[in-house]
């Protein structure tokens, strides 16, 4: 893994990695009165409308926040209901994903989630294996301190002589994947909460008060060009 695998896109308008927090589901059905799971089934197709503007901008990596470590703490019938959501959005997808050449990937302990979904994860997952076009990263039952603590836990089984960032970097998830230049956070928090800690060093950020089931066209639009106005410096002048 060499150093070139570090992004930095200094002059480029559009950003090559888009990741999103998808955050405000919940919020967006109560303001309905309708059940949470309600507020997470039009998250789901948010979801499809950004995946088609992420294609037609020719993004080549987008990366979504679905689970995360600490959402485990949500209600059994919230956390169950997450899950059955995503095992029906993967049911049905290999042929679309395939279609629009986009390789579905998979960032988190993995290995916690139930066995059902994990079948079919990675039954998409082998599927889409050889699609180019755009990889689309789907972060479940993911946080950044434990993506971290697993490469140490990586690291210490290799033993290496010595440890630079590039070969940190290669102990991450999906070490192919560069990282974020661009971080959209939906529903007026401005945190990261666990997402992507080392990959979003020097990503630009871009934060709506849009829940996510509402974030249109024009949220998009309004984060690329946003992103276009901004000087990445990377330290230097
Ligand atoms: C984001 O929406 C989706 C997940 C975390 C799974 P939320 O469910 O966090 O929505 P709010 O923040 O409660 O509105
Ligand atoms: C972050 O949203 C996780 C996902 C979007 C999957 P949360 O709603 O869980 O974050 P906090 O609790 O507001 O920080
Ligand atoms: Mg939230």
């Amino acid at each position: 893994m060499g150093t070139t695998q570090v992004t930095q896109q200094k002059n480029n308008s559009m950003p090559r990695h888009i990741a999103i927090i998808m955050d405000g589901n919940g919020r967006w059905a109560q303001k309905r009165n309708l059940p949470r799971l309600f507020g997470h089934k039009a998250g789901a197709k948010t979801v499809e409308k950004v995946l088609k503007l992420v294609v037609k901008n020719k993004i080549r990596y987008l990366t979504l926040y679905a689970f995360s470590t600490e959402n485990w703490k949500r209600p059994k019938e919230e956390v169950e209901g997450l899950f059955d959501l995503l095992k029906s959005y993967l049911a049905n997808k290999s042929s679309e994903l395939k279609k629009n050449d986009i390789r579905l990937r998979f960032a988190g302990r993995i290995e916690s989630l139930p066995e059902k979904l994990r079948l079919f994860m990675e039954k998409v997952e082998n599927d889409t294996s050889h699609c180019k076009t755009l990889d689309l990263i789907l972060c479940i039952n993911y946080g950044g301190r434990q993506e971290i603590i697993d490469a140490v836990k990586k690291l210490l089984n290799m033993n290496p002589p010595n440890v630079d960032e590039s070969l940190f970097r290669s102990c991450l998830y999906l070490p192919d994947v560069p990282d974020p230049d661009l971080v959209i956070r939906t529903s007026g928090e401005v945190r990261l909460s666990n997402f992507l800690l080392w990959q979003s060093s020097y990503a630009e950020f871009f934060f709506t008060e849009t829940l996510w089931p509402d974030f249109s066209e024009k949220d998009f639009n309004e984060a690329l060009e946003s992103y276009a106005k901004r000087q990445r410096r990377y330290g230097s002048i």
